[in-house]
């Protein structure tokens, strides 16, 4: 069944070798003045730096660098929106992975709101507007080229908070796949497990319907085929461009139009996870996913299961079907280890000794354990997955 959906993504996406020819002409559209932001050094060394300077010569750029992945409210989107103030910012271009452009989508709500930012990321205050965001994305992830959302750290709170708002999708977005060949063989595996969950996350709902189905398996498919494909070859152009556009349509609600709403458990987990630990987003997602897979499976969830068993992983639905379900799960495990994802939290810095307090940290921020969810998740629930995960 499709249900009753509005869909609008208002981004227009440049895709393809050689796009941000298009860059001054896009800018220019909103102002002359530009806050360039940028993370810890990729771009200089892929010389897209050097290159978007020379497409800027016309314009008046000032600078915002070393924002780092999981980007922080403070410094990052405080002094951000300061420069914007300062500078009278018509435009910001981000060029980076998600975590530049996450950052810079809380910089523009921030740069018009005369209080303090976090209250509009915590969701305290509603934005009243934004200023536009073009992005040059370098990593293929987290979709945050195409959708409204951004994925902000606050330290001293210890705290990573999912910012939603209308306001925040780029006016556009330009994806050049070659740009994404020097992302390291590390990084490209995150990636690639972030999106799966992404898909896995609209997957887990219901109703669904045949349609979604295709489409989201579909998009797995290219996503556990091409991942290997570019681990093995960094530089192949097909696996590369699919990755980068699959990737982006996983969090702006293409996947799932008409269709229930899971409520996106494995990223509340995660988020708690990275603000407890700066961990890698997509890795912690890849441990967590065959756990979270363990705890959920019960007769209601089971025809998911089943259909992910036979439609991507080829199952011939001889065997029960709960066994076909533990043989979906032991895939994805196998999966995202063999593409060099460690898959023990205890691996990637993570202490037990947390687990509780991360417990009630998932809880009180995102309520896993609604009703309407797909699969609500009680406290007790959290901490086998959390426990299982380490
Ligand atoms: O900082 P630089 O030097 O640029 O290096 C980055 C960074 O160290 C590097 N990198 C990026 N492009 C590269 C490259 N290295 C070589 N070549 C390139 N072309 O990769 C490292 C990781 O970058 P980051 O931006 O942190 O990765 P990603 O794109 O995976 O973003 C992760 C962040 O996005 C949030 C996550 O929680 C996390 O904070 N998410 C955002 C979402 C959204 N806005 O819709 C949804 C996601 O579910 C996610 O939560
Ligand atoms: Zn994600």
């Amino acid at each position: 069944m499709i249900g009753n959906f509005i869909y609008h993504t208002p981004t227009t996406l440049y895709f393809g070798k050689g796009a941000i020819r298009d860059l001054p002409e896009v800018l220019g559209r909103y102002g002359k003045r530009v806050l360039l932001t940028y993370g810890g050094g990729s771009i200089k060394k892929l010389g897209l730096y050097d290159k978007v300077k020379e497409l800027l010569r016309d314009f008046t750029v000032v600078e915002l660098s070393g924002i780092e992945p999981n980007p922080k409210y403070d410094p990052s989107v405080i002094t951000g929106a300061k420069l914007c103030r300062e500078h009278g910012v018509d435009v910001i271009l981000a060029v980076g992975g998600g975590s530049v452009l996450d950052c810079s989508k809380a910089i523009a709500a921030c740069a018009l709101y005369d209080g303090e930012g976090w209250d509009l990321i915590s969701g305290k205050v509603q934005a009243q507007g934004a200023l536009p965001v073009v992005d040059i994305i370098t990593l293929a992830a987290t979709g945050s080229e195409y959708d409204m959302g951004c994925v902000i750290s606050h330290t001293a709170l210890c705290d990573k908070r999912g910012y939603l708002d209308e306001h925040l999708y780029p006016v556009a977005s330009f994806l050049d796949p070659e740009y994404t060949f020097s992302v390291s063989k590390w990084q490209t595996a995150c990636g690639t497990a972030d999106a799966i969950n992404h898909v896995l996350e609209q997957f887990f709902a219901a109703p669904h319907s045949l349609f979604n189905d295709g489409v989201m398996i579909s998009a797995l498919r290219s996503l556990m085929t091409n991942v290997k494909i570019a681990l093995e070859k960094p530089d192949d152009y097909a696996a590369r461009s699919e990755l980068m556009y699959v990737c982006s349509w996983g969090c702006n609600g293409i996947l799932a139009n008409g269709a229930g709403y899971s409520g996106w458990p494995m990223h509340a987990i995660e988020h708690a996870l990275s603000a407890y630990f700066d961990i890698t987003h997509g890795a912690g997602l890849a441990v967590i996913t065959p756990r979270w897979m363990e705890e959920i499976l019960s007769d209601r969830t089971m025809e998911r299961f089943v259909t992910l068993g036979k439609d991507l992983f080829g199952m011939d639905g001889a065997a029960p079907e709960v066994e076909t379900a533990h043989r979906v799960i032991a895939a994805f495990y196998d999966f995202f280890a063999s593409i060099g994802i460690p898959m023990h939290l205890g691996e990637l810095g993570v202490k037990a000794d947390k687990i509780g307090e991360m417990a009630d940290h998932i809880l009180s921020h995102d309520s896993t354990d609604e009703p309407w969810m797909f699969a609500p998740l009680s406290r007790e629930a959290l901490i086998r997955i959390l426990q299982a995960s380490m």
